[in-house]
This record gives structure tokens, sequence and C-alpha cells, in this order.
């Protein structure tokens, strides 16, 4: 994404379009380059957006932005270098997107929402829409107030389409994404527990997901996952078509997936079915719960127009753009190690655990032992306990050969072993460690060829270092 150009805007326009203020600038000095909070990649010809941190204030680093190239600094107090005052730089930068996106009439835009598997699903369809034409979607996870807007400036005249990732921490977040750059297309994945805690429960959750079916035009499209009766009920909540997707072969969703299996690396294969016919798939990408992210990508990208070639030779070239999600690394000693580090919520720990099971079972760790490293799953308010002790019974009632070892790391995630500890026939080891650093000392004086380790928790325990350390690599 670096050095993209956005659509070039004068100081002048920057300022009309935020509301703000020029000071010291050339209002005819173009920005053409990309906007960033990070002043460490501002770049020539782009503007630097000043943001106050928890650690640190951006508005120290403007003068550094500047010597770096940036030609601006949009800011809310004065800084002593070109800039732009505004009274608030989320609110400015969407209405900057904003002109950008209504500057583009003929870029279609597609939102991709729920609660697990948005990221997945957006590097999906990302790479079958660009067989159709320029494609801007964000890195990573950039989907929330700034991350939106900054992905959407980086679109340009060329661009025809934008797929992008719409989060919610609470009600109201998705509708005011949805009017930054208003979609066409929506697609909901799933109404899970991630972040419920925020929000009150799973049904204020489908509230919140729901804002996105219901900011579609009545010439949109909002895509829905079959499978999941709360994001199936969104289609009384939009104006736009519905249609469907589901991983039940007999569902009678639009576009389905038949003949689902795992191969040794747990890495999907299916028959797509479409009104158009159907076709094998076999996914780059690990673990069962890609199958209903695949759907959703294919479903939007049919409807955008790509052929059902088009959509099962991208569905098979897809590979992974956003890292520590479900990667399977093999050791030169045989051990297997699943870097599912990124997140966790109650639903993806699930997944990442029937994936371990499944490659302990018959797959590449055929005849090992399965480990779990886990740390917590945050934002769970009121069921954090619950949800921890819920997903160490399910990790204790694995399938196959069993857990031959849970790790709670952290003292968060400790009720994780209470919940081990309710299935009297586990006869795995339970350990509880305080920090990644034990964990990978408990795993060294245990691990044996064939052996297979997941690791997962939320983003905050930084659980990645672990799995790099697990491949001998240098920590990230
Ligand atoms: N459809 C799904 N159902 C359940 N779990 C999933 C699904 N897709 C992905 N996951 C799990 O969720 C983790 C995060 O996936 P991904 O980053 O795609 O989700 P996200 O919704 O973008 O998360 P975030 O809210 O952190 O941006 C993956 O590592 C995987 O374990
Ligand atoms: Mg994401």
């Amino acid at each position: 994404m670096d050095g993209d150009p956005v659509i070039p805007l004068s100081l002048a326009r920057i300022a009309q379009v935020t509301g703000g203020q020029l000071a010291h600038g050339d209002p005819e000095a173009i920005v053409s380059g990309e906007v960033v909070i990070d002043s460490r990649r501002a770049a020539p010809g782009g503007l630097f957006a000043a943001v106050a941190g928890e650690r640190s204030d951006g508005h120290d680093f403007a003068a550094a932005a500047v010597a770096a190239g940036a030609v601006a600094v949009l800011a809310t107090r004065p800084v002593p270098v070109p800039s732009v005052l505004v009274a608030d730089v989320p609110a400015a930068l969407a209405a900057l997107a904003r002109s950008v996106v209504d500057a583009l009439p003929r870029a279609r835009i597609a939102g991709i929402t729920g609660s697990s598997g948005k990221t997945s699903t957006k590097d999906l369809a990302a790479q079958l829409v660009e067989r159709l034409g320029p494609v801007i979607a964000p890195a990573g996870s950039f989907n929330n107030e700034f991350g939106h807007p900054l992905t959407v400036l980086r679109a340009d005249a060329s661009t025809r389409y934008l797929v992008l990732e719409l989060s919610a921490r609470g009600l109201g977040h998705i509708a005011y994404l949805c009017r930054v750059a208003p979609p066409r297309y929506g697609v909901v994945l799933n109404v899970g527990h991630a972040h419920a805690g925020e929000f009150g429960g799973l049904d204020q959750v489908a509230r919140a997901k729901g804002e996105l079916p219901e900011a579609l035009p009545a010439d949109g499209v909002a895509i829905l996952n079959a499978d999941d009766p709360r994001v199936l009920a969104m289609a009384d909540r939009t104006a736009a078509r519905v249609v469907t997707f589901s991983c039940g072969p007999a569902s009678d969703a639009l576009v389905r997936a038949a003949d689902i299996r795992l191969d040794d690396l747990g890495r999907p294969g299916f028959t797509l079915l479409t009104p158009e016919g159907s076709a094998p798939v076999t996914l780059r990408l690990h673990g069962a719960h890609n199958v209903p992210n695949a759907l959703a990508a294919a479903a939007l990208a049919r409807e955008l127009g790509l052929d059902l070639d088009g959509i099962a030779d991208g569905l098979r070239a897809a590979t992974a753009r956003s890292r520590w999600r479900m990667e399977v690394h093999q050791r030169g000693d045989g051990v297997t190690v699943i870097n599912d580090a990124y997140n966790a919520n109650p639903e993806s720990v699930r997944a990442a655990l029937d994936a371990l099971a499944h490659l302990t079972q018959g797959g590449a760790g055929h005849g090992g032992r399965a480990f779990a490293v886990l740390g917590h799953m945050a934002e769970l308010g009121d069921t954090t306990r619950a949800s921890h002790e819920d997903a160490g019974e399910y990790a204790a009632r694995l399938g196959g050969p069993g857990l031959a070892g849970l790790i709670a790391v952290g003292e968060e995630a400790a009720p994780l072993l209470d919940g081990a500890r309710r299935v009297p026939a586990w006869t795995g080891e339970a350990l509880a460690v305080p920090d990644g650093a034990t964990a990978l000392e408990e795993l060294a004086n245990r691990l044996k060829p064939s052996d297979v380790v997941l690791v997962k928790a939320s983003r905050a325990a930084h659980l990645e270092g672990v799995a790099a350390a697990l491949l001998g690599e240098a920590g990230q």
C-alpha cells in the first residue's frame, strides 16, 4: 500500500472539506500521496494526520513527518509546519474519505462485517475481485474510524472496487463507517462473542452488525450467512436484494459448499455450488472455518460479475495476506505449529481447536499429540469467566486422541483449566504459566516429532512471539 496515490487534493480543498483552517501552508500545494497516522510512514506528497494516542501524541512528530516529505499535517492544535487545523481528526478523515468516494461514482463499494473472519474474507474477496479490475482493500484489519477512512483515501481514479472491512465495538459504529463510504454490497459473516462484553450480549451484537444491511440501498445486495440465524434474520432489515450462502449442501442458499473435507494440513476442499454450476475448490488457507469465508467471498465476487471459473480459480490461488491467522508450519523435526495468535474469541478458539484435532487425527500430525497454548480472550464482559471455562471444557473434549496438554498463559487465562477439569475423562496435562517464555520452556520438555501445537490468544497477549520461537524464528 505504500506510495499509493490518493486523488490529488490541494490544501485549500482539504481545509474546505474538513471545515479546517490552513496554517503555514500554500493553499495550492497538492497532496497526491498516502494519508497516514504513523509519522514513520510519512512519504513525499502525503498527508500526516496527527492523532493523540495512549503512549504518544502525533503532534510531536509533525515536523518529522514534513521533513520526511509530507505536504502538510492534519492537526487539532497548532504545529510549526504546514497544517490544516481541525476540531476532530477522525471526523476530518471521514469527511475527506467521503469526498473521495463522491468523486469516484464508478467505484463499487463492498463492506464486510461479522464477529469473526472479516479480514480472512476481505483478503479472499479482494483476490477474487482483482480479477475484475483495480481494487482497494485494507491491509490487515484496518477497519475502524481511523483505518477505514485511511483505506478509502488510497482510492484513485483507476479504482473500480473497494472491498472494506467494517468493525464495531458498539451500536452506531458500522452505520458511521457506512456513511463514510456507502456500500452497495454488504456481507455479514456471523454474530458471535467477539467484543460481546462491550455490546452487552449477542442480540446487541446482531443489532450492530445489522447496521450494514440497513445501510444498503434498494439497488444493493445484502450477502448473508444462511447458517447463522441472527444473520439470516437481517434479511428483514434491508432494502437491498438478499443473497445467501451456506455450508449445507441441501440448504436453499444461493451459494453453497458440498463434500467439505480437510487435507493433511487442515486445508479445506469442497465443491462450490452456484446457480451457474459447480466447481471443485481447494483452499490454501487452513481450517474449516474458512469455508464460509470463501463462500461469502464467492457470493460477493459473483454479484460483481466474476464468472464461476474465475471464482473457483481465484479461490484456489488465494493466499493468506494477513499474518497470524491459522498459519500452519512444520518444523524440521516434524512438530507442526498452528499460529493463530492474531486474536481470539469463543468461536474462533473452537474453530482453531477443531483444526488442531484434525491435524492430530489423520492430518500432518497423525500419531502425534495435541498441545494448546491459549492466552486469554479479551472484551467478553460478564461472560469472561464462563467463556474461558467453556473453551477449556471444549478443549478437554477434543476428538481423536484428545488434548495431551493445555497450557494457559497468564492469570486471566487460568479459568480455561477449571473448564478442562470439568471433563473427568480427560487425561491430558493442565498447566498454568505466567508468560509465553515459560510456556516455551514447558513445551521444550514435552514436544516430540509429529506433535502439533496450537498458539492462540487475544491480540493483547502477543502470543505470536511464542509461535515464532517454536519455529526458531526471531521474535516479531
Ligand atoms: N468464519 C469464521 N468462524 C469462526 N472463526 C473464524 C472464522 N474466520 C476466521 N476465524 C478465526 O478468527 C481469527 C481471526 O480471523 P480474522 O482476522 O479474519 O477475523 P476478523 O473478524 O477480521 O477479526 P478482528 O475483529 O480482530 O479484525 C482467525 O485466526 C480464525 O481463528
Ligand atoms: Mg480483522
